[in-house]
């Protein structure tokens, strides 16, 4: 990974912030967006010790909004010359429907459109770093999603259905973009970590919190957990691979509706719609 500049959102934490230490310590330079200055400063102090003099930079950014996502990517783009790995893996659940500024129920906003958009707004450096990479941090969680292309704020609310159709929605969003990135040298794979013991759920509010600390002991590590992000992000295995989904390092078949390149593209047009990026064909 040396000499390559890795961005990444969900770095702050978790499996985000394993696999931004590893790749750093690779000798990649990560450029990171946070959204909370303190949690930014200690893995910008992190990234520091393990890979010193890379110039590792923090963006500033809460991704649930549209503005900030639209604004991180373009200060990104201005600052960045080269990205040659886009990691989009800022994700959450949450307890009770919230909606952001812009009218988005806040899963959908931050798990999927902050993926969207983010990527799109970095569409021009990654074509012009190519060979580049784009990786999404879905779930296993995405199996048990009843998909409505018509209900993408999941009106009727629990906080699993709208996660999991979130981690859908990462998935098929991969197979779109790999569809639409067909003939350039940038690939877009998505993974599921494994079910890891890291902060997520913890400030989801309600039940989930207390429940999924319980079982995180359970659970494996974030180092672990990173292994398939890293995997995908710098192996020489995977250079030409585009469009799948893996657990473990390897290639695994997505739920069937995963797989639906018609839904892919009704999701895709939706979600243009809703944020007014795109990648044109
Ligand atoms: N843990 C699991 O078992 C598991 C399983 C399957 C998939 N995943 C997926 O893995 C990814 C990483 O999760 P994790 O387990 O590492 O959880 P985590 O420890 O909670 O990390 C989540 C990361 O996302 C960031 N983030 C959350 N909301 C944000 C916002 N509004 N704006 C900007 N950044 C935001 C967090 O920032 P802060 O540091 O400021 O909180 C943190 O860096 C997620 O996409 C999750 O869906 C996790």
């Amino acid at each position: 990974m040396q000499g390559k500049t890795v961005v990444m959102t969900g770095a702050t934490s978790g499996i985000g912030e394993v696999a931004a230490v590893k790749l750093a310590a690779m000798g990649a330079r990560i450029v990171a967006v946070a959204r909370n200055p303190k949690r930014g400063e200690a893995t910008l102090a992190r990234l520091n010790e393990v890979a010193p003099g890379l110039a590792h930079r923090i963006f500033y950014a809460d991704l649930a909004q549209l503005a900030d996502m639209r604004r991180v990517a373009a200060e990104i783009a201005v600052a960045e010359p080269r990205i040659d790995v886009l990691i989009n893996n800022a994700g959450a659940m949450f307890a009770n429907r919230q909606l952001t500024q812009d009218g988005f129920e806040m899963t959908f906003a931050l798990d999927h459109l902050s993926y969207f958009v983010v990527t799109m707004g970095l569409r021009e450096r990654l074509l012009a770093s190519a060979p580049a990479r784009i990786v999404n941090t879905s779930s296993e969680a995405h199996r048990g999603a009843r998909f409505d292309i018509d209900d993408l704020q999941t009106e009727k609310y629990t906080s699993l259905q709208a996660y999991a159709r979130a981690k859908l929605e990462n998935i098929l969003f991969t197979r779109e973009l790999a569809r639409r990135l067909k003939g350039t040298s940038v690939t877009v794979n998505a993974l599921h970590p494994g079910f890891v013991a890291t902060r997520f759920g913890h400030e989801s509010g309600g039940i989930i919190s207390p429940l999924l600390k319980l079982v995180q002991r359970f659970a494996i590590s974030p180092e672990k957990g990173a292994e398939t992000i890293i995997y995908l992000a710098s192996s020489p295995e995977v250079a030409d691979v585009s469009g799948e989904y893996f657990s473990n390092c390897k290639p695994l078949a997505p739920a069937r509706a995963a797989q639906d390149d018609g839904l892919a593209a009704a999701l895709w047009q939706k979600s243009v719609a809703l944020t007014g990026a795109d990648w044109p064909q």
